[in-house]
């Protein structure tokens, strides 16, 4: 897909003349020559960021594949290797480690300068897509009326983020809530509020005409509606088939029911809109289940005239071959015995659209990894009928947030929490953390309620992000609170430290200057700085924002070495100062641009 920072991304480079490859791809050009030089493969000179930083920045372990080819010593191959490699300009060193690793430190005027033309790229070195793709990103996915679960928000949160790593590298992005506004809720809703105010003329079987253009209920009213809806439906087998009815009848399209069920979706949406908005969470595509309920029955029909649909045991499903390697997975019913369709069904249909009538080239859903038989079914089954020969398509699972009784996070009295509710108890938390440590102290009180909200949005987002997405994690707020340790807290606190130092700096007519060759006491830093394009790619390539979140982590914890050693505001050499002064504004910018990848925002101060 164009994401491996090797080579290629030279030539591209050299071709726009302007954008900057990655450290990595500059090193790998180097050692792809040399080995071509010996009648060997480009590829096998691939270096990367070292795994063993105390051998070495980078390594390359092209030597250990060539030998296993030729049926040579590896170690003899690395040594032809660096005898040829060196380039004093580029390299301060280059060693070999048994059983034929070469490892390479940088010249420390080679990364000064490589860090230098990082700060003048307004891209901070990080190359867009070779071949951009249409790219449609499934995520948020809560359901019309029913309280937003963890799975939801993880699924907006992550989601997010990977909207903005893939749109940063150029790819053609849109993203889609796929609302579930079609499920039973619907029709237990509308038997419910039939039995409240039946003198609505939604209720009217005999008109078919003009009904309010209000809705009948606010969203408070809708949530109430939802929860006496679903506990009266589940309390007997005749309330449960009344509530299906109403959804049959909404289903077949009497009027008043879908007028009704218009203004639950109405309502709902606008409430999602502004929770969502407040978690800095946006989508190009409110479209929902329901859309696509015209779309199955000529799906269906192709589907039975090409033979990929058969009928079984009452119900049309597609059988799923075996995939080689893989395990046997059930068959993916479209249409049940009763004549409903199901989840899979629409997913069908909307793989269908987003394909044929969108374009898209690759699709991504980002759901909870107890959907991956779901996901594995519906995706075979697109391959099996065609519906998505060309096209990619990935389910980006994730695991559960748990609350501390290890079961999916809750609220004290055992309900999903509302976003809204959550967002005020995180901002809560903050408020007390900040005062704990004496943050945003004597600002005004609107200033602080903003930077509040702000390190609560880091706290959850941040906690989120960080971890591997498909393992489970604890929900822990006084943890992820804290402005100290891999949390979102400490990284705004990081950002405006370097902010403040910028301003500082200013007022006493300080700019940033040329990099200088780093010492010791900033070669760390540097180097961490230039390996932020390779942290980007990374993070795209895994469609892995934890990449990004440990890439922010090293870098704070670098500058805060650094900024104990090198006393800027006070430093008396100029040019050194200078430089300093402009270390610190790359890091800033890293710091700044990551957090934006996250869908972090930082508050101007605090
Ligand atoms: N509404 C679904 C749920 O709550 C999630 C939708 C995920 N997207 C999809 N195309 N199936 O489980």
């Amino acid at each position: 897909m164009g994401y491996r920072s090797g080579e290629k991304d030279l030539e591209i480079a050299k071709e726009i003349n302007v954008l900057l490859p990655a450290l990595s791809a500059i090193l790998s050009s180097k050692f792809a020559e040399t080995f071509q030089a010996l009648g060997l493969s480009r590829e096998l000179g691939d270096v990367v960021i070292s795994q063993r930083p105390d051998l070495g920045q980078f390594q390359c372990n092209g030597a250990l594949a060539a030998a296993k080819g030729l049926k040579r010593n590896p170690m003899e191959i690395a040594r032809e290797i660096v005898d040829r490699v060196r380039d004093p300009q580029t390299f301060k060193e280059i060693t070999i480690a048994n059983p034929g690793f070469i490892n390479v430190n940088l010249s420390d005027s080679f990364l000064a300068e490589y860090a230098e033309s990082l700060s003048r790229d307004g891209r901070l070195g990080c190359l867009p897509v070779t071949h951009p793709q249409k790219v449609i990103l499934d995520f948020g996915g809560p359901n019309i009326a029913k309280p937003m679960h963890v799975g939801h928000l993880r699924s907006a949160i992550i989601g997010d983020s990977l909207q903005r790593l893939l749109r940063f590298l150029g790819e053609q992005v849109t993203g889609d809530i796929h609302l579930g506004d079609w499920g039973t809720q619907m029709g237990m809703l509308i038997d419910e509020l039939k039995r409240r105010r039946p003198e609505l003329p939604y209720f009217d079987a005999a008109t078919a005409g003009e009904y309010p253009a209000e809705p009948p209920v606010a969203i408070a009213e809708l949530e109430e509606l939802y929860q006496a809806a679903y506990a009266r439906a589940k309390s007997s087998e005749e309330e449960m088939a009344s509530a299906l009815r109403a959804t049959v009848e909404l289903q077949q399209g009497r009027p008043g029911y879908r007028a009704l069920w218009k203004h639950f979706v109405n309502v709902s949406v606008e409430a999602l809109k502004k929770d969502l908005g407040d978690l800095g969470v946006t989508f190009d595509l409110w479209f929902g289940e329901s859309r696509y309920q015209d779309r199955i029955p000529k799906m269906l029909e192709e589907l039975k005239a090409q033979g990929h649909a058969q009928w079984s045991e009452g119900a049309l499903v597609v059988h799923l071959d075996q995939e080689p390697g893989k395990k046997k997975i059930p068959p993916l019913i479209l249409v049940k015995s009763d004549g409903g369709y199901l989840y899979g069904t629409t997913d069908l249909a909307t793989i269908d659209e987003r394909i044929k009538d969108f374009g898209a080239q690759r699709l991504l859903y980002v759901v909870d990894k107890r959907q991956s038989l779901h996901f594995a079914q519906v995706f075979q089954a697109a391959k099996a009928t065609g519906i998505a020969e060309n096209a990619r398509l990935e389910h980006v699972a994730f695991g559960t947030m748990n609350g501390p009784d290890g079961k999916p996070f809750k609220t004290r009295t055992g309900g999903a929490m509302k976003l809204k509710d959550l967002i005020e108890m995180v901002t809560a938390e903050a408020h007390q953390k900040m005062s704990e440590a004496g943050v945003a102290e004597g600002y005004e009180a609107a200033e602080r309620e903003d930077i509040a909200k702000k390190v609560g949005i880091a706290a959850l987002k941040f906690a989120d992000l960080m971890n591997d997405r498909t393992t489970d994690y604890l929900f822990d707020l006084e943890k992820f609170t804290r402005f100290e340790g891999r949390t979102g807290p400490y990284h705004l606190y990081a950002a405006i430290r370097i902010k403040s130092i910028l301003r500082k700096a200013e007022e006493k007519g300080l700019a940033p200057g040329t990099l200088l060759p780093p010492t010791d006491d900033e070669r760390e830093l540097v180097l961490k700085l230039c390996q932020f394009p390779e942290a980007v790619r990374g993070a795209c390539a895994n469609l892995a924002p934890n990449v990004l979140c440990e890439f922010a982590y090293d870098l704070a914890q670098d500058f805060s070495r650094f900024y104990e050693r090198c006393h800027i505001l006070r430093e008396e050499d100029a040019r050194l100062q200078a430089s300093w002064l402009a270390l610190s504004r790359l890091c800033l910018r890293e710091i700044e641009q990551i957090l934006f990848l996250l869908g972090i925002p930082i508050p101007e101060r605090m």
